[in-house]
Protein backbone atom coordinates (compact mmCIF):
# COMPACT_ATOMS: atom_id res chain seq x y z
CA UNK A 1 0.00 0.00 0.00
CA UNK A 2 1.48 3.77 -0.52
CA UNK A 3 2.29 5.96 2.57
CA UNK A 4 0.22 8.11 3.51
CA UNK A 5 -0.38 10.82 5.82
CA UNK A 6 -0.81 10.16 9.40
CA UNK A 7 -3.88 12.23 10.10
CA UNK A 8 -5.57 10.34 6.87
CA UNK A 9 -5.10 7.23 8.24
CA UNK A 10 -6.58 8.34 11.87
CA UNK A 11 -9.55 9.80 10.46
CA UNK A 12 -9.97 7.18 8.37
CA UNK A 13 -10.16 4.60 11.63
CA UNK A 14 -12.87 6.75 12.85
CA UNK A 15 -10.70 9.03 15.57
CA UNK A 16 -12.37 12.34 14.12
CA UNK A 17 -11.67 14.42 11.61
CA UNK A 18 -8.75 15.03 10.23
CA UNK A 19 -8.31 18.10 11.69
CA UNK A 20 -8.97 16.73 15.49
CA UNK A 21 -6.43 13.98 14.33
CA UNK A 22 -3.79 16.62 13.60
CA UNK A 23 -4.37 17.85 17.81
CA UNK A 24 -3.94 14.38 18.58
CA UNK A 25 -0.95 14.30 16.55
CA UNK A 26 0.48 17.18 18.21
CA UNK A 27 -0.11 16.55 21.66
CA UNK A 28 2.01 13.55 21.64
CA UNK A 29 -0.64 11.08 21.65
CA UNK A 30 0.73 8.81 18.84
CA UNK A 31 3.61 6.70 18.26
CA UNK A 32 4.72 4.86 14.93
CA UNK A 33 6.60 1.62 15.65
CA UNK A 34 7.24 3.28 19.52
CA UNK A 35 8.04 6.37 18.41
CA UNK A 36 6.37 9.60 19.35
CA UNK A 37 5.41 11.84 16.23
CA UNK A 38 4.41 15.05 17.04
CA UNK A 39 5.03 16.97 13.65
CA UNK A 40 2.13 16.76 11.46
CA UNK A 41 3.04 15.98 7.44
CA UNK A 42 4.59 12.26 8.29
CA UNK A 43 3.75 10.00 6.05
CA UNK A 44 3.57 5.88 6.70
CA UNK A 45 2.23 3.06 4.97
CA UNK A 46 -1.00 1.99 6.25
CA UNK A 47 -0.25 -1.56 5.73
CA UNK A 48 2.46 -2.06 8.16
CA UNK A 49 3.27 0.79 10.37
CA UNK A 50 2.21 -0.35 13.75
CA UNK A 51 0.56 3.39 14.71
CA UNK A 52 -0.67 3.52 17.98
CA UNK A 53 -3.19 6.44 20.02
CA UNK A 54 -2.55 6.62 23.80
CA UNK A 55 -0.66 2.92 23.50
CA UNK A 56 -3.73 1.17 21.76
CA UNK A 57 -3.41 -0.28 18.68
CA UNK A 58 -5.43 2.12 15.19
CA UNK A 59 -7.31 -0.43 13.58
CA UNK A 60 -6.84 -0.18 10.10
CA UNK A 61 -10.30 0.77 8.74
CA UNK A 62 -13.64 0.48 10.27
CA UNK A 63 -16.28 -0.68 8.67
CA UNK A 64 -18.67 2.10 7.79
CA UNK A 65 -22.48 1.86 6.44
CA UNK A 66 -24.27 4.35 4.81
CA UNK A 67 -27.50 5.12 3.70
CA UNK A 68 -27.57 7.87 0.66
CA UNK A 69 -30.91 8.91 -0.80
CA UNK A 70 -29.83 9.52 -4.13
CA UNK A 71 -31.38 12.16 -6.20
CA UNK A 72 -31.53 11.68 -10.24
CA UNK A 73 -28.52 12.73 -12.34
CA UNK A 74 -25.77 11.26 -10.40
CA UNK A 75 -24.29 7.98 -10.90
CA UNK A 76 -23.61 5.73 -8.75
CA UNK A 77 -20.18 4.43 -9.57
CA UNK A 78 -17.26 6.48 -9.74
CA UNK A 79 -16.22 7.39 -13.62
CA UNK A 80 -14.10 10.91 -13.34
CA UNK A 81 -14.64 11.52 -17.05
CA UNK A 82 -18.54 10.68 -16.73
CA UNK A 83 -20.70 13.99 -17.31
CA UNK A 84 -22.34 13.19 -14.25
CA UNK A 85 -21.14 13.90 -10.49
CA UNK A 86 -20.95 10.51 -8.87
CA UNK A 87 -22.30 10.01 -5.61
CA UNK A 88 -19.46 11.16 -4.05
CA UNK A 89 -20.08 15.13 -4.19
CA UNK A 90 -22.63 14.35 -1.67
CA UNK A 91 -21.02 12.01 0.76
CA UNK A 92 -18.20 13.22 2.63
CA UNK A 93 -15.95 10.55 4.62
CA UNK A 94 -12.69 9.53 5.32
CA UNK A 95 -13.63 5.87 4.73
CA UNK A 96 -12.81 4.54 1.32
CA UNK A 97 -16.60 3.74 0.55
CA UNK A 98 -18.11 1.98 -2.48
CA UNK A 99 -21.86 1.79 -3.98
CA UNK A 100 -22.96 -1.61 -3.28
CA UNK A 101 -24.86 -2.37 -6.87
CA UNK A 102 -25.57 -0.06 -8.80
CA UNK A 103 -28.60 2.34 -9.28
CA UNK A 104 -29.01 4.15 -12.81
CA UNK A 105 -27.99 7.83 -13.06
CA UNK A 106 -31.84 8.82 -13.94
CA UNK A 107 -33.38 6.63 -10.81
CA UNK A 108 -33.08 8.13 -7.36
CA UNK A 109 -33.01 6.53 -3.69
CA UNK A 110 -31.62 4.34 -1.75
CA UNK A 111 -27.50 3.83 -1.94
CA UNK A 112 -25.75 1.27 0.19
CA UNK A 113 -22.25 2.73 0.56
CA UNK A 114 -19.94 1.10 2.21
CA UNK A 115 -16.32 -0.33 2.62
CA UNK A 116 -16.99 -3.87 3.75
CA UNK A 117 -16.14 -5.51 0.77
CA UNK A 118 -17.93 -9.25 1.56
CA UNK A 119 -20.97 -8.07 2.90
CA UNK A 120 -20.64 -6.03 -0.57
CA UNK A 121 -20.23 -9.20 -2.64
CA UNK A 122 -22.98 -11.16 -0.65
CA UNK A 123 -25.53 -8.40 -1.36
CA UNK A 124 -24.78 -8.11 -4.86
CA UNK A 125 -24.13 -11.66 -6.48
CA UNK A 126 -26.82 -12.64 -8.48
CA UNK A 127 -27.07 -16.04 -7.03
CA UNK A 128 -28.66 -14.22 -4.06
CA UNK A 129 -31.44 -13.02 -5.37
CA UNK A 130 -31.73 -9.57 -2.08
CA UNK A 131 -35.27 -8.20 -2.86
CA UNK A 132 -34.97 -4.56 -4.16
CA UNK A 133 -38.16 -2.46 -4.03
CA UNK A 134 -39.05 0.71 -5.79
CA UNK A 135 -41.52 3.65 -6.52
CA UNK A 136 -42.20 3.57 -10.17
CA UNK A 137 -44.03 6.32 -12.09
CA UNK A 138 -45.61 5.72 -15.24
CA UNK A 139 -47.48 7.21 -17.82
CA UNK A 140 -50.91 6.10 -18.19
CA UNK A 141 -52.68 3.80 -16.40
CA UNK A 142 -52.00 0.55 -16.93
CA UNK A 143 -54.95 -2.02 -16.84
CA UNK A 144 -54.94 -5.27 -14.45
CA UNK A 145 -53.90 -7.27 -17.33
CA UNK A 146 -50.83 -5.72 -17.79
CA UNK A 147 -50.26 -5.68 -13.80
CA UNK A 148 -50.52 -9.27 -13.66
CA UNK A 149 -48.21 -9.55 -17.11
CA UNK A 150 -45.23 -7.38 -15.08
CA UNK A 151 -46.35 -9.59 -12.13
CA UNK A 152 -45.67 -12.83 -14.14
CA UNK A 153 -42.51 -11.96 -16.10
CA UNK A 154 -42.34 -10.41 -19.47
CA UNK A 155 -40.10 -11.30 -21.86
CA UNK A 156 -37.14 -8.71 -22.85
CA UNK A 157 -34.23 -8.86 -25.35
CA UNK A 158 -32.23 -10.41 -22.99
CA UNK A 159 -34.35 -13.10 -21.66
CA UNK A 160 -37.72 -13.81 -19.49
CA UNK A 161 -37.76 -11.48 -15.93
CA UNK A 162 -38.07 -13.34 -13.13
CA UNK A 163 -41.65 -13.13 -11.17
CA UNK A 164 -42.13 -9.73 -9.19
CA UNK A 165 -44.47 -8.12 -6.89
CA UNK A 166 -45.89 -5.73 -8.49
CA UNK A 167 -48.78 -3.18 -6.48
CA UNK A 168 -50.93 -0.43 -8.08
CA UNK A 169 -50.85 2.30 -5.47
CA UNK A 170 -54.09 4.55 -5.36
CA UNK A 171 -52.05 7.81 -4.65
CA UNK A 172 -48.90 8.75 -4.94
CA UNK A 173 -46.69 8.11 -2.28
CA UNK A 174 -46.98 10.97 0.37
CA UNK A 175 -42.79 11.87 0.17
CA UNK A 176 -42.68 11.65 -3.50
CA UNK A 177 -45.56 13.21 -4.80
CA UNK A 178 -43.97 16.65 -5.98
CA UNK A 179 -45.64 19.47 -4.00
CA UNK A 180 -48.07 22.13 -5.88
CA UNK A 181 -51.25 21.29 -7.92
CA UNK A 182 -50.19 18.00 -10.10
CA UNK A 183 -49.69 19.36 -13.52
CA UNK A 184 -51.24 18.15 -16.12
CA UNK A 185 -49.10 15.63 -17.29
CA UNK A 186 -48.54 14.32 -13.54
CA UNK A 187 -52.04 13.87 -13.26
CA UNK A 188 -51.94 11.42 -16.55
CA UNK A 189 -49.66 8.99 -14.54
CA UNK A 190 -49.82 6.00 -11.91
CA UNK A 191 -47.30 4.69 -9.45
CA UNK A 192 -46.44 1.41 -8.62
CA UNK A 193 -44.89 -0.40 -6.35
CA UNK A 194 -42.34 -3.14 -7.63
CA UNK A 195 -40.31 -5.33 -5.41
CA UNK A 196 -37.58 -7.35 -8.07
CA UNK A 197 -35.55 -9.76 -7.07
CA UNK A 198 -32.88 -9.59 -9.77
CA UNK A 199 -31.26 -6.67 -11.43
CA UNK A 200 -30.21 -6.49 -14.79
CA UNK A 201 -29.27 -2.99 -16.59
CA UNK A 202 -32.31 -0.90 -16.74
CA UNK A 203 -35.02 -3.89 -16.14
CA UNK A 204 -37.74 -1.90 -14.43
CA UNK A 205 -37.65 0.67 -17.30
CA UNK A 206 -37.58 -1.91 -19.98
CA UNK A 207 -40.43 -3.65 -18.10
CA UNK A 208 -42.65 -0.74 -17.86
CA UNK A 209 -41.31 0.23 -21.64
CA UNK A 210 -42.75 -2.99 -23.12
CA UNK A 211 -46.01 -2.61 -21.80
CA UNK A 212 -46.51 0.95 -23.14
CA UNK A 213 -46.28 2.87 -19.95
CA UNK A 214 -42.64 4.33 -20.08
CA UNK A 215 -41.35 4.91 -16.51
CA UNK A 216 -41.45 8.35 -14.76
CA UNK A 217 -39.25 8.41 -11.93
CA UNK A 218 -37.86 5.05 -10.65
CA UNK A 219 -36.96 5.56 -6.71
CA UNK A 220 -35.49 2.64 -4.88
CA UNK A 221 -37.26 2.65 -1.60
CA UNK A 222 -35.93 -0.72 -0.05
CA UNK A 223 -32.83 -2.81 -0.57
CA UNK A 224 -33.14 -6.13 1.50
CA UNK A 225 -34.22 -5.15 4.75
CA UNK A 226 -33.12 -1.73 4.43
CA UNK A 227 -35.76 0.82 3.90
CA UNK A 228 -35.41 4.69 2.49
CA UNK A 229 -37.37 6.16 5.34
CA UNK A 230 -37.73 10.25 5.87
CA UNK A 231 -34.25 10.66 4.37
CA UNK A 232 -34.73 13.98 2.35
CA UNK A 233 -33.22 13.37 -1.19
CA UNK A 234 -29.75 14.33 -1.45
CA UNK A 235 -29.17 13.23 2.13
CA UNK A 236 -27.34 10.19 4.00
CA UNK A 237 -27.23 8.69 7.20
CA UNK A 238 -24.60 5.85 8.89
CA UNK A 239 -26.77 2.72 9.14
CA UNK A 240 -27.92 2.13 12.71
CA UNK A 241 -26.63 -0.89 14.35
CA UNK A 242 -29.85 -3.14 14.00
CA UNK A 243 -29.64 -2.51 10.17
CA UNK A 244 -26.08 -3.41 9.66
CA UNK A 245 -27.36 -6.62 12.11
CA UNK A 246 -30.41 -7.10 9.74
CA UNK A 247 -28.02 -6.86 6.39
CA UNK A 248 -25.88 -9.16 7.48
CA UNK A 249 -28.32 -11.70 9.00
CA UNK A 250 -29.73 -11.30 4.99
CA UNK A 251 -26.66 -11.51 3.66
CA UNK A 252 -26.03 -15.01 5.21
CA UNK A 253 -29.27 -16.13 4.55
CA UNK A 254 -28.61 -15.40 1.23
CA UNK A 255 -25.60 -17.60 1.31
CA UNK A 256 -26.59 -21.01 2.09
CA UNK A 257 -23.23 -22.79 1.96
CA UNK A 258 -21.97 -20.68 5.16
CA UNK A 259 -22.01 -23.26 7.82
CA UNK A 260 -19.56 -26.16 6.91
CA UNK A 261 -20.19 -29.74 8.56
CA UNK A 262 -23.68 -30.04 9.45
CA UNK A 263 -25.88 -28.73 6.71
CA UNK A 264 -28.52 -30.14 5.61
CA UNK A 265 -29.81 -27.86 3.10
CA UNK A 266 -26.79 -29.36 0.74
CA UNK A 267 -28.67 -31.08 -2.03
CA UNK A 268 -27.92 -33.93 -3.52
CA UNK A 269 -28.99 -33.00 -7.15
CA UNK A 270 -25.78 -33.65 -9.12
CA UNK A 271 -24.25 -30.32 -10.45
CA UNK A 272 -23.78 -30.12 -14.12
CA UNK A 273 -20.92 -32.25 -15.45
CA UNK A 274 -19.58 -29.35 -16.16
CA UNK A 275 -18.58 -27.87 -12.65
CA UNK A 276 -16.31 -29.72 -10.24
CA UNK A 277 -17.85 -31.56 -7.56
CA UNK A 278 -15.09 -31.31 -5.08
CA UNK A 279 -12.34 -28.66 -4.65
CA UNK A 280 -9.37 -28.60 -2.72
CA UNK A 281 -8.11 -25.33 -1.74
CA UNK A 282 -4.28 -25.83 -0.10
CA UNK A 283 -2.08 -23.17 0.97
CA UNK A 284 0.52 -21.61 3.73
CA UNK A 285 -1.54 -19.72 6.72
CA UNK A 286 -2.87 -16.19 5.47
CA UNK A 287 -2.45 -17.42 1.75
CA UNK A 288 -6.40 -16.14 1.34
CA UNK A 289 -7.52 -19.83 0.89
CA UNK A 290 -10.79 -19.05 3.59
CA UNK A 291 -11.75 -15.94 1.88
CA UNK A 292 -11.40 -17.52 -1.48
CA UNK A 293 -12.80 -21.14 -0.30
CA UNK A 294 -15.75 -19.07 1.50
CA UNK A 295 -16.82 -17.00 -1.71
CA UNK A 296 -16.68 -20.03 -4.15
CA UNK A 297 -18.42 -22.24 -2.55
CA UNK A 298 -21.17 -18.86 -2.10
CA UNK A 299 -21.20 -18.67 -5.81
CA UNK A 300 -21.90 -22.25 -6.83
CA UNK A 301 -24.02 -23.69 -3.51
CA UNK A 302 -21.21 -25.99 -2.23
CA UNK A 303 -20.46 -26.85 1.47
CA UNK A 304 -17.84 -24.74 2.71
CA UNK A 305 -15.02 -26.47 4.77
CA UNK A 306 -12.06 -25.22 6.32
CA UNK A 307 -10.26 -27.59 8.01
CA UNK A 308 -7.70 -25.45 10.04
CA UNK A 309 -10.49 -25.10 12.74
CA UNK A 310 -10.47 -28.47 13.55
CA UNK A 311 -6.65 -28.71 14.27
CA UNK A 312 -7.14 -25.16 16.14
CA UNK A 313 -10.32 -26.69 17.78
CA UNK A 314 -8.39 -29.59 19.46
CA UNK A 315 -4.93 -27.44 20.31
CA UNK A 316 -7.33 -25.23 22.28
CA UNK A 317 -9.28 -28.04 23.87
CA UNK A 318 -5.41 -29.42 25.02
CA UNK A 319 -4.43 -25.97 26.29
CA UNK A 320 -7.58 -25.29 27.98
CA UNK A 321 -7.32 -29.10 30.00
CA UNK A 322 -3.42 -28.46 30.39
CA UNK A 323 -2.76 -31.44 28.20
CA UNK A 324 0.68 -30.71 27.57
CA UNK A 325 1.52 -29.81 24.04
CA UNK A 326 4.55 -31.85 23.62
CA UNK A 327 2.54 -35.31 25.19
CA UNK A 328 1.84 -36.58 22.21
CA UNK A 329 0.11 -39.46 23.23
CA UNK A 330 -2.70 -37.42 25.34
CA UNK A 331 -2.90 -34.78 22.55
CA UNK A 332 -4.17 -37.85 20.38
CA UNK A 333 -6.08 -39.35 22.64
CA UNK A 334 -8.23 -35.86 23.05
CA UNK A 335 -8.79 -35.39 19.76
CA UNK A 336 -10.18 -39.34 19.28
CA UNK A 337 -12.79 -38.30 22.57
CA UNK A 338 -13.63 -34.18 22.05
CA UNK A 339 -16.72 -33.82 19.67
CA UNK A 340 -16.39 -31.05 17.51
CA UNK A 341 -19.10 -29.37 15.42
CA UNK A 342 -18.77 -27.22 13.03
CA UNK A 343 -21.57 -25.20 12.19
CA UNK A 344 -23.42 -22.40 10.16
CA UNK A 345 -23.12 -19.13 12.44
CA UNK A 346 -25.25 -19.52 15.70
CA UNK A 347 -24.20 -15.87 17.06
CA UNK A 348 -24.60 -12.78 14.99
CA UNK A 349 -21.26 -11.24 15.34
CA UNK A 350 -19.66 -11.54 11.52
CA UNK A 351 -18.30 -15.24 12.31
CA UNK A 352 -18.21 -17.24 9.14
CA UNK A 353 -18.63 -20.70 11.52
CA UNK A 354 -19.74 -21.66 14.74
CA UNK A 355 -16.87 -24.10 16.37
CA UNK A 356 -18.33 -26.24 19.21
CA UNK A 357 -16.29 -28.19 21.09
CA UNK A 358 -18.04 -31.37 23.58
CA UNK A 359 -20.67 -28.22 23.09
CA UNK A 360 -18.81 -25.19 23.62
CA UNK A 361 -18.71 -22.53 21.53
CA UNK A 362 -15.09 -21.85 21.05
CA UNK A 363 -15.88 -19.54 17.58
CA UNK A 364 -13.37 -16.64 18.66
CA UNK A 365 -11.35 -18.19 21.46
CA UNK A 366 -9.31 -20.57 18.65
CA UNK A 367 -7.85 -17.37 16.76
CA UNK A 368 -6.62 -16.38 20.13
CA UNK A 369 -2.33 -16.22 19.59
CA UNK A 370 -1.98 -18.91 22.20
CA UNK A 371 -3.54 -21.41 19.73
CA UNK A 372 -2.13 -19.79 16.50
CA UNK A 373 1.46 -20.33 18.45
CA UNK A 374 0.76 -24.42 19.60
CA UNK A 375 -1.53 -25.70 16.32
CA UNK A 376 1.09 -26.62 14.31
CA UNK A 377 2.73 -29.03 16.81
CA UNK A 378 -0.49 -30.68 17.54
CA UNK A 379 -1.39 -31.16 13.70
CA UNK A 380 2.00 -32.78 13.31
CA UNK A 381 1.08 -35.34 15.18
CA UNK A 382 -0.05 -38.53 13.33
CA UNK A 383 -2.99 -40.04 15.23
CA UNK A 384 -4.58 -36.65 15.54
CA UNK A 385 -4.41 -36.18 11.47
CA UNK A 386 -5.82 -39.67 11.28
CA UNK A 387 -8.91 -38.82 13.39
CA UNK A 388 -9.19 -35.31 11.99
CA UNK A 389 -8.60 -37.14 7.95
CA UNK A 390 -11.60 -39.25 8.58
CA UNK A 391 -14.24 -37.06 9.43
CA UNK A 392 -12.74 -34.95 6.54
CA UNK A 393 -13.24 -37.66 3.94
CA UNK A 394 -16.90 -38.30 5.19
CA UNK A 395 -17.65 -35.00 4.47
CA UNK A 396 -15.46 -34.85 1.10
CA UNK A 397 -17.51 -38.02 -0.15
CA UNK A 398 -20.74 -36.28 -0.18
CA UNK A 399 -19.56 -33.98 -3.09
CA UNK A 400 -20.58 -30.37 -3.55
CA UNK A 401 -17.72 -28.95 -1.26
CA UNK A 402 -14.74 -26.76 -1.03
CA UNK A 403 -12.71 -27.97 1.48
CA UNK A 404 -9.63 -25.53 2.33
CA UNK A 405 -6.27 -26.57 4.40
CA UNK A 406 -2.99 -27.97 3.98
CA UNK A 407 -3.53 -31.64 2.93
CA UNK A 408 -6.80 -31.68 0.83
CA UNK A 409 -5.57 -32.66 -2.30
CA UNK A 410 -2.87 -34.45 -1.30
CA UNK A 411 -4.06 -36.77 1.47
CA UNK A 412 -7.94 -36.06 2.59
CA UNK A 413 -9.74 -35.57 -1.47
CA UNK A 414 -6.76 -37.10 -3.52
CA UNK A 415 -9.21 -37.65 -6.01
CA UNK A 416 -10.55 -34.23 -5.83
CA UNK A 417 -11.91 -32.82 -9.12
CA UNK A 418 -9.84 -29.11 -8.86
CA UNK A 419 -7.16 -29.05 -6.98
CA UNK A 420 -5.62 -24.94 -6.04
CA UNK A 421 -2.64 -23.91 -4.34
CA UNK A 422 -2.53 -20.98 -3.19
CA UNK A 423 0.56 -19.10 -2.29
CA UNK A 424 1.60 -15.81 -1.30
CA UNK A 425 5.42 -14.64 -0.35
CA UNK A 426 6.03 -15.36 3.40
CA UNK A 427 6.29 -11.09 4.15
CA UNK A 428 3.07 -10.81 2.68
CA UNK A 429 0.89 -13.16 4.55
CA UNK A 430 2.75 -12.16 7.75
CA UNK A 431 1.11 -8.05 6.73
CA UNK A 432 -2.20 -9.89 6.03
CA UNK A 433 -2.12 -11.88 9.40
CA UNK A 434 -0.49 -8.64 11.34
CA UNK A 435 -3.34 -6.21 9.96
CA UNK A 436 -6.20 -9.14 10.76
CA UNK A 437 -5.03 -9.00 14.61
CA UNK A 438 -4.81 -5.23 14.71
CA UNK A 439 -8.27 -5.29 13.14
CA UNK A 440 -9.68 -7.51 16.39
CA UNK A 441 -8.38 -4.97 18.27
CA UNK A 442 -5.54 -7.15 19.60
CA UNK A 443 -1.84 -6.12 19.99
CA UNK A 444 0.44 -6.96 17.37
CA UNK A 445 4.41 -6.78 16.07
CA UNK A 446 4.94 -7.43 12.57
CA UNK A 447 8.38 -8.88 12.84
CA UNK A 448 7.19 -10.83 15.72
CA UNK A 449 4.10 -12.14 12.99
CA UNK A 450 6.83 -12.84 10.42
CA UNK A 451 8.94 -14.30 12.72
CA UNK A 452 6.43 -16.87 13.80
CA UNK A 453 4.64 -17.31 10.08
CA UNK A 454 8.55 -18.86 9.08
CA UNK A 455 8.36 -20.55 12.06
CA UNK A 456 4.93 -22.72 11.13
CA UNK A 457 5.44 -22.65 7.33
CA UNK A 458 8.85 -24.83 8.28
CA UNK A 459 6.61 -26.77 10.83
CA UNK A 460 3.74 -27.29 8.16
CA UNK A 461 5.74 -28.10 5.52
CA UNK A 462 8.60 -30.38 6.88
CA UNK A 463 6.45 -32.29 9.11
CA UNK A 464 6.61 -36.13 8.77
CA UNK A 465 2.59 -37.07 7.72
CA UNK A 466 0.92 -34.78 5.18
CA UNK A 467 3.41 -31.73 4.98
CA UNK A 468 2.26 -28.71 2.77
CA UNK A 469 3.34 -29.10 -0.72
CA UNK A 470 1.19 -28.31 -3.97
CA UNK A 471 -0.14 -32.06 -5.36
CA UNK A 472 1.31 -32.72 -8.45
CA UNK A 473 -2.06 -31.99 -10.02
CA UNK A 474 -3.23 -28.71 -7.80
CA UNK A 475 -2.76 -25.00 -10.15
CA UNK A 476 -0.90 -22.84 -8.09
CA UNK A 477 -1.73 -19.57 -7.60
CA UNK A 478 0.09 -17.31 -6.20
CA UNK A 479 -1.68 -13.82 -4.47
CA UNK A 480 1.18 -12.10 -3.45
CA UNK A 481 0.15 -8.82 -5.30
CA UNK A 482 -3.61 -9.65 -6.36
CA UNK A 483 -6.58 -8.35 -3.85
CA UNK A 484 -9.68 -10.64 -3.24
CA UNK A 485 -11.56 -9.89 -6.43
CA UNK A 486 -8.11 -10.47 -8.53
CA UNK A 487 -7.98 -14.11 -7.60
CA UNK A 488 -11.25 -14.63 -7.43
CA UNK A 489 -11.27 -13.75 -11.28
CA UNK A 490 -8.24 -16.15 -11.41
CA UNK A 491 -10.15 -19.04 -9.74
CA UNK A 492 -13.66 -18.60 -11.96
CA UNK A 493 -11.04 -19.04 -14.78
CA UNK A 494 -9.80 -21.99 -13.65
CA UNK A 495 -13.56 -23.70 -13.16
CA UNK A 496 -14.10 -22.38 -16.63
CA UNK A 497 -11.03 -24.24 -18.39
CA UNK A 498 -12.14 -27.39 -16.35
CA UNK A 499 -15.61 -27.16 -17.89
CA UNK A 500 -13.64 -27.31 -21.48
CA UNK A 501 -12.61 -30.93 -21.02
CA UNK A 502 -9.87 -30.17 -23.89
CA UNK A 503 -8.32 -27.65 -21.75
CA UNK A 504 -7.82 -30.14 -18.58
O1 LIG B 1 -5.52 -22.59 8.11
P1 LIG B 1 -5.27 -22.38 9.58
O2 LIG B 1 -4.16 -21.40 9.87
O3 LIG B 1 -6.52 -22.05 10.37
O4 LIG B 1 -4.78 -23.82 10.12
C1 LIG B 1 -4.38 -24.02 11.45
C2 LIG B 1 -3.30 -25.06 11.52
O5 LIG B 1 -3.81 -26.34 11.21
C3 LIG B 1 -2.11 -24.84 10.60
O6 LIG B 1 -0.97 -24.52 11.36
C4 LIG B 1 -1.88 -26.12 9.90
C5 LIG B 1 -2.93 -27.05 10.38
N1 LIG B 1 -3.71 -27.67 9.32
C6 LIG B 1 -3.26 -28.87 8.81
O7 LIG B 1 -2.23 -29.37 9.24
N2 LIG B 1 -3.97 -29.53 7.85
C7 LIG B 1 -5.09 -28.99 7.38
N3 LIG B 1 -5.77 -29.64 6.42
C8 LIG B 1 -5.56 -27.73 7.85
C9 LIG B 1 -4.82 -27.09 8.82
Amino acid sequence: MPEERLQKILARAGLGSRRACEEIIVAGRVTVAGRVVTELGVKVDPAVAEIRVDGRPVVGERHRYIMLHKPAGYLSGADRRAEYPSWQKLVKAPERLFAVGRLDQDSEGLLLLTNDGRLAHRLTHPRYEHPKTYLVQVAGFPDPRKIRRLQHGVMLDDGPTAPAQVILLRQAPEPFAAGGPASESNRRTSWLRVTLHEGRQRQLRRMVGLLGHPARRVIRVGLGPLELTNLPSGKWRDLTPDEVQALRAAARRGAPTDGPVRQPERTTERQPASTPSTIAIDGPSASGKSTIGALLAEELDYLYFDTGVMYRAITWVALARQVPIADEAAVTALAEQVKLEVLAPTVDDGRDVTVLADGEDITTAIRQPKVERAVSPVSAYRGVRAAMTLQQRRIGQAGRVVMVGRDIGTVVMPDADLKIYLDASVRERANRRYREQLARGEKSDLEQVLAEMKRRDHIDSNRQHAPLTAAPDAIVVDSTALDIDEVLVLVRGLLERWATPKAR
